[in-house]
């Protein structure tokens, strides 16, 4: 994209400093996107109670608030894979990024960088992943879905970690996703894993592509898992991790780290919200994984809530798109500056100096 091109958008999507909230850019986002790419945003599986399990989850969170806790400026900044963060988010690897904004995970990347978090990109981004790792210097993970000839995985896993990738995020996807939204506006998002497997991709790629696709052959065990780990040069992170059972398969198969989501209610329904199964999960892991949490991140309070219960950072989906959709990378920018503002008011009000301090403590416990 020229130099004229990018200030063509800029001006169309206009300046985001004009937001002060994020409820600001939610209607800004509302505005820009057709009702179908609005949908294809917020849609969830079945009847979504997933969907919406996981924002209640957080509204029933209650804090234990103390008085005269000698907090003047929390500082929100955190540590993950090595990196220092401005505060612990990251964004949530999303593809169709192309329906929210014409430069998509490029924008979000570049945001990423200005605003100091990490970015993870999608097998089903908008942009090659080598397009997206040379946009921007963000720490980046590239996430796959686990599917087709175990060397064909490792082969792609190889292609991002030359382009600069610093760790894989496995993810599952035994069959097509129950999306009535989508089925009802008969919706196909610019979805273009095509770009990932034919540009640069090799044969196996390619028929990787297929089985990703058309959802034909059986999909993969642990044992394949972690023969994919076991050959893979990047650290992996399992993603999707729902209960105990699977945070010790997925540590077993030789993970390094847990990333416990359900999509944002995408896959199926009726599964518990992440930040209810987060604590059972950190049990099982131990104190030393690191652990990412997301599914229904809407506020900085949703932050420190998902920390006191024993994650380690959070990703954000629909957020970041809905900042994009607004207004491109500063969308992005103001979207991330806001949710550290409120972590950081969060942190204050419970007496907390640093994200470290998050504990139970923080929680009220109805008598
Ligand atoms: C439009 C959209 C596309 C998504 N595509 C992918 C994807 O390609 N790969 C993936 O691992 N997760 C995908 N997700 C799930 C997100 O990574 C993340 O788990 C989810 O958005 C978190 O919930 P939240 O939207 O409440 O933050 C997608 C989510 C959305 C909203």
């Amino acid at each position: 994209m020229t130099a004229n091109t990018s200030s063509i958008i800029d001006e169309r999507f206009g300046s985001a400093e004009r937001f002060r909230t994020l409820r600001g850019i939610r209607q800004e986002a509302q505005c820009r996107l057709s009702a179908e790419q609005w949908n294809f945003l917020h849609s969830g599986t079945g009847d979504e109670t997933t969907l919406a399990r996981n924002t209640r989850a957080f509204d029933e969170i209650l804090w234990n608030t103390p008085l005269f806790a000698g907090v003047s400026s929390p500082n929100t900044g955190s540590r993950l894979f090595g990196h220092e963060l401005s505060l612990p988010l990251l964004v949530a690897p999303f593809g169709g990024d192309a329906e929210f904004h014409p430069e998509g995970h490029l924008a979000a990347g570049r945001a990423a960088q200005r605003t100091g978090i990490m970015q993870m990109v999608p097998v089903a981004s908008s942009f090659t992943l080598e397009e997206v790792a040379a946009s921007s210097q963000c720490p980046k993970l590239f996430q796959m879905t686990l599917v087709g000839e175990v060397s064909a995985c490792v082969e792609l896993a190889d292609r991002a970690r030359q382009a600069g990738y610093e760790r894989i995020v496995a993810t599952y996807s035994p069959l097509r996703q129950w999306r009535e939204r989508l089925m009802e506006d008969a919706f196909v998002p610019r979805v273009s894993m095509q770009r990932n497997f034919s540009e640069g991709g090799t044969a196996a790629q390619r028929a990787t592509l297929e089985e990703l696709v058309s959802f034909t052959a059986p999909r993969w065990s642990w044992q394949q898992v972690q023969s994919f780990i076991r050959e893979c040069d990047l650290p992996v992170m399992v993603k999707g991790v729902q209960s105990p059972r699977d945070a010790e398969a997925a540590l077993a198969a030789g993970a390094d780290s847990l990333y416990v989501s359900n999509y944002g209610g995408r896959t199926v329904d009726r599964t518990p919200a992440s930040i209810e199964v987060l604590p059972e999960v950190r049990a099982a892991a131990g104190p030393e994984v690191p652990i990412v949490l997301d599914s229904g991140i809407r506020r900085g309070s949703d932050i420190a809530a998902a920390l006191a219960l024993g994650a380690d950072a959070v990703a954000a989906g629909r957020l970041i798109a809905l900042g994009l959709a607004a207004a491109g990378e500063e969308g992005v920018v103001r979207t991330v500056e806001l949710l550290r503002d409120e972590l950081w008011t969060t942190l204050g009000h419970l007496g907390c100096s640093s994200v470290e301090e998050l504990s139970s403590e923080v929680l009220y416990c109805r008598p």
